[in-house]
């Protein structure tokens, strides 16, 4: 970042904050996640805005309450307030109903509406409004993930010129599934009047290239090597690039060493002893294999009676899009997989799952890390997965194990050290949670070690850093490809 008065605008549909109405009384809390703790201190050092959805819809003195919680969190917080047919089109529809399910290989669950697709469109032609009032051109504007792919188009269409980069937090489909999308060319269009496009991994990277080859660009010329490309248009760049998200490492490692969370492991220990723990954390989506798991634990369980007693599955779902009846669906399908299990194998003394359906506090979040020895992390399909990555940034001891998807973008990175699944091979899935229950004590740690290395090293402010630095290099070759970028490592289906 060269010129000192930049500043950074970042835009997401959900503003960085948690909003509660108690007696009447509007109150606010700062959010928590990965991506707050990285932006938030680039945004109070270089001054920013970060404009976004309050969460809920026409919040009556919303204004007046974020103008005090800018105060505290040293940065201005902008709401884009939403009609509820504006939540209902473009956040349940378009972005829920269509391009979620579509981008993560679901695409019999995608409703193509073309009601949703017009107020996806007003819905971005209104954010883009909102960054147009809110910044000067100087100022340098990150938008995130799939909800506002149109803003720089729109932004273009009212003739604002504004520096911008993107970030898809999910994953980019390969081009058969991304040709359903009856409204493919223009999300492409779309997507390429941004400056920068970053995806998760390289294989996202590459899908997107592939639908410009197939759809907009046969004659398309890419060039460079490494995380960063260039896309030569016929009157600009476009830069797209490769950055996998990550987690405050430090940050997670620390608080689990502290002496609260230390205690709490303790506790749990005490309420479920001589156990190991197997630990599953996810937000309550169709995306995150929750009932392929129950399935593998419900067949381990069956297969493996000496575990009767010795291991205690602890599962939390964090609830998430409950007003979508896919969701309230999926929901009650977990619940009664969790009680067909638990009634077919408890015995006084013994509860095979404990179930959680809530967000839990961030410390009870650390210390479950600390006490478990393995986490099974199994999406179907993820753009990322942070939980695997923080579940390793607590992991003190060296000695839990990673049960990791084939499918989750962090198996990319973190291969070497986790215990690849595929989540749909329920047998090879029980084969591993009894390897990882046998694993020797020195396998673990080599394994562990290896994978908090890797997590240490491109940790979230890693991420931001290459995002902007990526952003302003003159020359994409002054850019430092070579030591700090390893190359991710392919899966085998991709040789
Ligand atoms: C995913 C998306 C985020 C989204 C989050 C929670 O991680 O990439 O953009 O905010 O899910 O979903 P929600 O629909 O509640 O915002």
């Amino acid at each position: 970042m060269e010129k000192p008065e930049m500043r950074l605008i970042a835009v997401s549909n959900r503003l960085p904050i948690v909003l509660t109405r108690e007696d009447e009384k509007l109150t606010v809390r700062p959010g928590t996640g990965g991506l707050v703790t990285a932006l938030a201190p680039v945004l109070k050092n270089r001054g920013g805005t970060w404009i976004g959805w309050p969460g809920a819809a026409e919040v009556s003195g919303i204004d007046e309450t974020l103008k005090s919680a800018s105060k505290n969190v040293g940065y201005d917080l902008r709401p884009v307030t939403l009609t509820e047919e504006e939540v209902k089109g473009y956040y349940l529809g378009f972005s829920n109903e269509i391009i979620w399910p579509l981008f993560h290989g679901f695409e019999t669950r995608c409703n193509f509406d073309p009601e949703y697709w017009r107020c996806y469109r007003d819905v971005n032609r209104k954010f883009a409004k909102a960054v147009a009032e809110n910044s000067r051109e100087s100022d340098y504007i990150w938008v995130h993930d799939y909800h506002l792919m149109n803003i720089a188009h729109e932004l273009k269409s009212m003739k604002v010129a504004r520096h911008t980069g993107f970030f898809l937090h999910i994953p980019f489909p390969p081009a058969d599934m991304f040709m359903k999308l009856p409204w493919r060319a223009e999300i492409l269009h779309g997507l390429l009047q941004f400056d920068l496009v970053g995806f998760q991994t390289l294989r996202d990277r590459r899908n997107f290239i592939q639908c410009l080859r197939n759809l907009k660009y046969p004659e398309l010329k890419i060039s460079g090597r490494g995380t960063v490309l260039k896309a030569i248009l016929p009157n600009r760049e476009v830069r797209i690039g490769s950055f996998p998200i990550s987690i405050d490492f430090n940050g997670f490692s620390r608080r689990a060493e502290s002496r609260d969370v230390s205690e709490r492991g303790w506790y749990f220990h005490e309420a479920i002893p001589d156990q190991q723990i197997i630990l599953g954390i996810d937000r309550l989506d169709y995306t995150k294999g929750i009932l392929e798991r129950l399935e593998a634990i419900r067949i381990t369980l069956r297969k493996n009676r000496e575990m009767h007693g010795n291991v205690t599955f602890v599962q939390v779902i964090v609830p998430s899009r409950e007003e979508l009846p896919e969701y309230q669906n999926l929901k009650a399908r977990i619940e009664q997989a969790v009680t067909e299990i638990n009634g077919e194998f408890t015995y006084p003394g013994w509860v095979p799952i404990h179930h959680f359906y809530r967000q839990l506090e961030h410390d009870e979040l650390i210390a479950y890390y600390r006490a478990a020895e393995i986490a099974l992390v199994m999406p179907l399909r993820d753009g990322m997965n942070l939980v695997a990555k923080e579940y390793c940034a607590c992991s003190l001891e060296g000695k839990g194990v990673l049960i990791l998807s084939e499918f989750a973008g962090a198996a990319a990175e973190l291969q070497k050290g986790a215990l690849l699944v595929n989540p749909y091979d329920v047998k090879s899935v029980v084969d591993t949670i009894c390897m990882a229950l046998d694993m020797p004590p020195e396998e673990r740690r080599s394994r562990m070690k290896r994978l908090r290395s890797i997590i240490r090293k491109r940790d979230i402010f890693w991420w931001v850093d290459s995002i902007l630095q990526t952003a302003f290099a003159k020359r994409l070759e002054d850019f430092p490809q070579a030591e700090e970028y390893v190359p991710e490592i392919s899966l085998k289906e991709e040789c």
